[in-house]
């Protein structure tokens, strides 16, 4: 099935921190694919900005690079590619004094019209000297937009500190907050599930649901980015973004439209709605580990304390939560949530378990009868699986089986999707905030996991140590074993 492309209005994209990690691992393969999907229109304009001293034919030297190295080339695509660097240019400035930005400010007004769009790809650190530089250099008015990406903060006091530091040269309305989650196909089809089918919706409450469980785990380690991992760890990293993110488009109640605001404001109740966890639950309720050298991926794995070349750390790799929401759909309903680095598998879940039946009209011989359940797979293999008790086929009397309906994208469809990037910097052209967060997201957020940490921190206990390989501490099986259950394991249905 071909993909359906809409093009969308010329742009000129400024990436601040252009020669960095995210630049080259992400936004430029993301930039290139979709003009290689002929969404790109031919006046648009990518502007490379960081301090570092470049021509404009090194950057485009560095951007080939990037290219080769992460955006899976075929031969046919080298002539797209030569083409796609002819967009290219760049600017050699600071973000802490003047230098260059002149030069930034004559290349813009150079822009007949395109859509601004400023992407910070930079240390948080930057986000306010760069605000108030484009605002002072006249860059912020009209339709630019700013996009920044996590860490948002490192609490909710810098947080809010950062977003007002934003504020003084954005209004929220052309503030984008990215979370790559909710650029992921199978995110966004979460809502297709839950409000463009008839038969999900009536069920999604505490009635008929018994657990949620929210699975992102990693088989990678730091990734050469120690410096910033430990200063964060899995539940600044992971949890109050990316899992607290898909908790919300589980929980949130059907939305009036898909407008941003709408959205987002029933992501907030849920946000708001959250029982919170603090220094009287934190030790019944989450699970801190971290990894040890083990077997990862087939091969050996150094520890945590390895990969970052220190002698001790209290850094959290592995966080598992049951998370509980006061409101009156889901009270009573446990959302466990996992995540962390160097596990047994790359995988990205979200499990539904329905009640089971309330009475059984089958004999003992027709053997046991499992929950419904409704897998929501976002990586490796997206798809969607609905687990349903059918009868065994054939003779031999009524003997019930557990199997699963199971749907997998790229077979069903053919299609590969884009890469959340793709989608999420085409939405900011397109001026559609539905799937960034906004402001007072991201502080509610904070104001749940502040208390946690607050908790962690103030105890004597280390993080629990874990394999490399492995599905985290036993810890982590025990707490959610305490309630009768067990995490989901994919072989299962
Ligand atoms: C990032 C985290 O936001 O998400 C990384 O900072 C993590 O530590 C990554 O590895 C996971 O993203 P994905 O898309 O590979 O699941």
């Amino acid at each position: 099935m071909a993909a359906r492309i809409i093009a969308v209005a010329p742009f000129d994209l400024v990436v601040f921190g252009a020669t960095g990690d995210l630049a080259q691992r992400k936004l430029i393969p993301a930039l290139f694919n979709r003009d290689r999907h002929g969404q790109v229109p031919p006046e648009a304009r990518i502007i490379g900005a960081s301090r570092r001293a470049m021509t404009e034919k090194q950057f485009r030297d560095f951007a080939r690079t990037a290219l080769a190295q992460h955006a899976k080339l075929t031969d046919a695509d080298k002539a797209l590619v030569e083409s796609f660097l002819e967009r290219l240019t760049y600017v050699t400035l600071d973000a802490e004094d003047e230098s260059g930005w002149d030069a930034l400010a004559a290349l813009m007004a150079t822009g007949k019209g395109n859509i601004p769009v400023y992407y910070l790809a930079t240390g948080p650190d930057l986000f306010g000297p760069i605000c108030a530089r484009l605002k002072s250099h006249g860059l912020a008015e009209n339709d630019a937009r700013v996009v920044i990406e996590k860490p948002i903060g490192k609490d909710g006091d810098s947080a809010r500190a950062l977003n007002d530091a934003v504020a003084m040269a954005f209004p929220e309305s052309r503030v984008y907050r990215i979370d790559h989650y909710l650029g992921k196909e199978t995110v966004q089809n979460l809502m297709a599930l839950r409000f463009a089918n008839s038969m999900f919706e009536p069920l999604w409450n505490a009635a008929h649901i018994d657990n949620v469980q929210i699975t992102v785990a990693e088989t990678l380690g730091l990734q050469g980015r120690a410096g910033y991992y430990d200063t964060a760890g899995a539940m600044r990293d992971m949890v109050q973004n990316h899992l607290l993110q898909l908790l919300c488009l589980i929980a949130m109640e059907p939305p009036p439209t898909l407008h941003a605001d709408s959205v987002r404001d029933e992501k907030l109740k849920i946000l708001k709605s959250l029982d919170p966890i603090t220094v009287a639950n934190v030790n019944q309720l989450t699970v801190r580990g971290q990894y040890r050298a083990g077997v990862s991926g087939g091969a050996s794995a150094p520890s945590y304390l390895e990969d970052l070349g220190a002698p001790e750390s209290r850094t959290e790799t592995f966080v598992a939560i049951k998370a509980g929401i006061g409101n009156w759909r889901w009270a009573g309903v446990p959302f466990y949530l996992r995540t962390g680095k160097r596990l047994a598998t790359r995988l990205s879940d979200i499990v539904i378990t329905f009640r089971v039946i309330p009475h059984s009209v089958f004999d003992a011989s027709a053997g046991g009868i499992e929950p419904n359940r409704l897998v929501i797979r976002l990586q490796p293999d997206e798809g969607v699986k609905l687990c349903i008790m059918i009868k065994d086929p054939g003779p031999g009397g009524m003997r019930l089986q557990y199997i699963p309906l199971d749907m997998s994208f790229a077979d069903s469809f053919g299609v590969e999707n884009p890469d959340a990037y793709e989608r999420l910097i085409m939405d900011v052209v397109r001026g559609n905030q539905t799937l960034f967060m906004r402001r007072d997201e991201v502080e509610a957020a904070w104001n749940w996991v502040d208390p946690i940490l607050d908790a962690w921190k103030g105890s004597l206990d280390a993080p629990k140590p874990y394999a490399a390989g492995t599905w985290g501490p036993s810890a982590s099986v025990a707490m959610i074993e305490r309630d009768g259950r067990t995490w989901y394991d994919d072989g299962e249905g």
